[in-house]
């Protein structure tokens, strides 16, 4: 099998969650590492794990050279000055095969419509990275679920969560830096699971035309004195000043092209949810059957007392964003699988080396960015937003919602 020389630009959280799940993955290498911060610790990790002879580089330039795959695990606001740097060097020489971008593509409809424009004319095959799609629990309901849809008829009603207690940097926090809060952050996975779930297997993952979308977007934790205090000390941000949401709910319609039927849509993301640790929930509904995915019930759980608890782990090698070390504890023993992203890895390296786009590219990227900045303009205007209106397409090239432009006071009452 032929070896993808992977090199990713950044080194945080999700480059390292990705280095665990190429454990998983056969055929793809970690080449190399260019960062800010974390890249040395990153490529040790690599070299120990058996992931390849990963070196740090300097710069996009010099990764790109020594790399078959450029991955963007760097922060949403530096996403077009990387693209822009990674395009240069393509220019200059280097023999890319694909590019991968994570979640979100960008902070704008306007910053993902560069992003896809930026890339188009070095031809290369694009990776959107959204894990959640690639989940073998959604992918196994939707293959189980296949025979009966087709006698019954398709999924009517898809709902799809995500939610925490709040991310693990400050630039998480930042509405201008991050693109707005849960909604920009956590929405566009939920979004995107609910319109995979409700598309008939077999079927484009934008066949299903999306109708109209109505959203809700509030600040229940955070914005609150205590809350606010603490996360100003915490991570720098003043939710005084510039908050932005901790809660979105939505529901977006979408329509059969062929049939006509009109389906549904829910997503629901918080970053105020004080239970283990991170929950992902996602059901489908269609006449006569059902399914559901919660990814907090494990056939794991382990008891910790209070006389153990100061010889107790790291919380978080139990699961993601964990916020308790002691009690009855759900552990996710292959978290990095369960969430998609071996799956998504082996998706990317498939369709690279045949030198197509991976499952989801970068112009599904920009659709689900779309919807995204829709749900905003809905909650900001308090009012459903037609997506089949021209004038509304339109509006949104240009769109900015108030909580990414810092003014989130006027739309999160608390002015
Ligand atoms: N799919 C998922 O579930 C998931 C989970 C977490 C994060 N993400 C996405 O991944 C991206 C990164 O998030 P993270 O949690 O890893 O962030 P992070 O803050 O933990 O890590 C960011 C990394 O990028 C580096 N970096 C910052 N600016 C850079 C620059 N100009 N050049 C090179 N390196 C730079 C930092 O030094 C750090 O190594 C975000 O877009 C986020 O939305 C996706």
């Amino acid at each position: 099998m032929e070896m993808l020389k992977l090199g990713c630009i950044g080194a945080g959280f999700i480059g390292n969650f990705q280095a665990q799940a190429m454990k998983m993955v056969r055929g793809v290498e970690l080449a190399g590492v260019y960062a800010l911060k974390g890249a040395d610790k990153l490529a040790q990790f690599a070299r120990d794990n058996g992931l390849g002879d990963c070196r740090v580089y300097p710069n996009v330039k010099e990764l790109c050279k020594n790399s078959a795959v450029v991955a963007l695990f760097a922060p949403n606001y530096v996403r077009i000055e990387l693209t822009e740097q990674i395009v240069e060097a393509v220019k200059a020489g280097a023999e890319l095969k694909g590019i991968i971008c994570e979640k979100p593509l960008g902070r704008t409809v306007a910053e993902a419509q560069r992003l896809v424009e930026l890339v188009s004319p070095i031809k290369l095959p694009t990776a959107y990275f959204e894990n959640q799609i690639h989940i073998k629990a959604i992918k196994n309901a939707r293959s189980q679920l296949e025979p009966v849809q087709k006698t019954m008829g398709p999924v009517a009603l898809a709902r799809c969560a995500e939610e925490h207690a709040g991310p693990h940097e400050p630039w998480f926090w930042d509405p201008i830096r991050q693109g707005g809060g849960v909604l920009s952050d956590m929405g566009c996975h939920s979004i995107a699971v609910s319109w995979f779930v409700l598309t008939p297997v077999g079927k484009p993952v934008t066949f299903l035309e999306p109708v109209w979308v109505t959203a809700e977007t509030a600040l229940l934790k955070w914005g609150r004195d205590k809350y606010r205090r603490e996360l100003r000390d915490r991570m720098g941000v003043d939710y005084g000043k510039t908050p932005a949401e901790d809660f979105c709910t939505g529901t977006i319609k979408f329509r059969h092209p062929d049939t006509n039927q009109m389906v549904i849509g829910q997503f629901t993301n918080s970053w105020m949810y004080d239970k283990q640790g991170l929950r992902l929930m996602m059901d489908g509904l269609g006449p006569g059957y059902a399914f559901e995915v919660n990814s907090l019930s494990s056939p794991l759980e382990i008891f910790i007392s209070d006389a153990a608890a100061a010889a107790a782990a790291d919380a978080e090698s139990a699961l993601e964003k964990a916020t308790a070390t002691r009690g009855l504890l759900t552990v996710q023993p292959n978290e990095v699988d369960l969430y998609g992203y071996v799956d998504e890895l082996a998706d990317m390296r498939d369709a690279f080396l045949a030198g197509r786009d991976a499952l989801l590219n970068w112009q599904y990227g920009l659709e689900i960015t779309k919807l995204v900045q829709a749900a905003y303009m809905s909650a900001e205007r308090h009012k459903t937003i037609y997506l089949t209106d021209p004038a509304i397409q339109k509006e949104l090239k240009s769109y900015q919602s108030l909580i990414a432009q810092g003014k989130g006071a006027e739309v999160l009452g608390l002015l």
